[in-house]
């Protein structure tokens, strides 16, 4: 049974230790801010941070999160209203909105290891995460707003 932090609180999985984190979080947990795409690792919009880095919640089995440390969507601003999330507000970034929580993730670990990013580096950083919306052009607006 692996135990681990969500946004700051203790949690046991009650699954199997192979069981998603993706799936841990939002039918155990009830964190449905983290979504499903793809399921295979290849569009993004499951991304959650594990002590601070973007990784793919389809892909990661809740045992590999054991003793550690997960930062979902819901818990990104710690009760605030996070920088990016605002940048995201203010460059009106979403369309349908539902790849954006894994944009926010991923923009945010960027920015929290890189804070004033090339533009080269936020299109490496962020070319895993897809939007069927092509919001493309507001998501690097919003990156960069995030990032003065
Ligand atoms: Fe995880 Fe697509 S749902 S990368």
């Amino acid at each position: 049974m692996a135990k681990f932090k969500v946004n700051g609180r203790q949690v046991e999985a009650s699954g199997p230790d192979d069981a998603p984190l993706l799936w841990v979080l939002r039918d155990e947990l009830g964190l449905t801010g983290t979504k499903f795409g793809c399921g295979v690792g290849q569009c993004g919009a499951c991304t959650v941070h594990v002590d601070g880095q973007a990784i793919r919640a389809c892909l990661t089995p809740v045992s590999a999160v054991d003793g550690l440390s997960v930062t979902t969507i819901e818990g990104l601003g710690a009760g605030g209203v996070h920088p990016v999330q605002a940048a995201w507000v203010e460059a009106q970034a979403p369309q349908c909105g539902y790849c954006q929580s894994g944009q926010i993730m991923q923009a945010a670990a960027l920015l929290a290891a890189n804070p004033n990013p090339s533009d080269a580096e936020i299109e490496t950083a962020m070319n895993g995460n897809l939007c069927r919306c092509m919001a493309y052009v507001r998501i690097r607006k919003a990156v960069k707003l995030a990032a003065r």
